[in-house]
């Protein structure tokens, strides 16, 4: 394949774009300005200059990587690329913008896929140039460290479209696994009712914050505890995806959790605000009830 674009520099989209060019893709890279899209290339080369220190990365392969990746102004530059994935806002009129302008300079040939974790593929290909050439390519935080790619075909979505995908995320080294285009695909259905629910029990003082995430880590074997994860996902985004899985499906067992809904209502997102369910402004995050 040609180059890959990416769009979007932030956790997931600067995560795509470290994970494509150590699979060798030339990867070009922009956000809502230059710099961005140059912080973004910053941030991964320190995650690359971690492994280095830790033994795991040759230097000269961290080199390497990192020249592959250009930060770019806008999608203009974007034309010549083979796959570009948007890795943008989870709003779907940003999205929708994105794709009328890449849709103005991408090749005949080229694929545009959507990191969307929610929004209906099938709704989204309409603001796509060609829905033939249009799927979701739902990655995982932290992107490096996952091994899953979750892939959404529309209505519309060619067969090449979705072999071409996975003959990418194969050279990314990661698995993929087929959902249709229902509300959550597959991971997201399953995990924001668990996450949500630790917000329910929190909210009902089944327990405090650190007890329920000691006993779903330790009594289920899950890296981290349900409101852990919540924080690190950002309680914006897991109210989002309820929300989505509650107004997509009509079943009132996808009711976001009240007190969710209030952390957000607070601004308190989680890690990226340094205060979720736990207060994250010190060393180590401290649970906050
Ligand atoms: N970027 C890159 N690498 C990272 C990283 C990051 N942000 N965070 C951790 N790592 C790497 C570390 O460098 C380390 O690598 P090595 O083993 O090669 O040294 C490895 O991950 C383990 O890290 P740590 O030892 O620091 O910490 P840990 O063992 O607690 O693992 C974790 C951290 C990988 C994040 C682990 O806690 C985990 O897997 N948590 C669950 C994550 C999860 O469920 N993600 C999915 C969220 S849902 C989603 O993304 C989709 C959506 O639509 C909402």
């Amino acid at each position: 394949m040609q180059a890959v674009g990416v769009i979007g520099a932030g956790q997931m989209g600067a995560g795509i774009a470290q994970v494509s060019a150590q699979a060798g893709y030339r990867v070009l890279l922009t956000d809502v300005d230059k710099p961005r899209a140059e912080a973004g290339k910053a941030g991964i080369a320190r995650q690359l200059d971690r492994a280095v220190e830790k033994g795991k990365l040759d230097p000269q392969v961290r080199d390497q990587a990192l020249a592959r990746i250009e930060p770019i102004e806008g999608v203009a530059g974007m034309s010549a690329c083979g796959l570009v994935i948007e890795a943008a806002t989870e709003r779907e009129e940003i999205k929708r913008t994105i794709f009328a302008r890449v849709g103005e300079v991408l090749g005949h040939q080229a694929i545009l896929a959507s990191n969307t974790s929610s929004i209906p593929i099938t709704r989204l290909a309409q603001a796509s140039p060609d829905p033939a050439r249009f799927i979701g390519v739902h990655f995982f935080n932290p992107v490096p460290v996952m091994g899953l790619i979750e892939v959404i075909r529309g209505l519309a979505t060619a067969d090449t479209t979705v072999k071409t995908i996975e003959t990418y995320a194969a050279a990314l080294g990661k698995q993929v696994v087929h959902a249709n285009d229902a509300p959550g695909f597959i991971v997201n259905r399953v995990l924001m009712p668990m996450l949500n629910e630790a917000c329910f029990a929190l909210g009902e003082g089944v327990a405090t914050i650190r007890d329920i995430d000691l006993a779903c880590q330790l009594g289920l074997n899950h890296p981290m505890g349900p409101l852990t994860l919540a924080d690190f996902i950002g309680l914006d985004t897991c109210l989002e995806i309820t929300r989505v899985l509650f107004e997509g499906t009509g079943d009132p067992k996808f009711r976001p959790a009240p007190l969710l809904v209030k952390y957000v209502e607070a601004g308190w997102y989680g890690r990226k605000t340094k205060r979720g369910f736990y207060d994250y402004s010190g060393d180590t995050p401290v649970p906050t009830r």
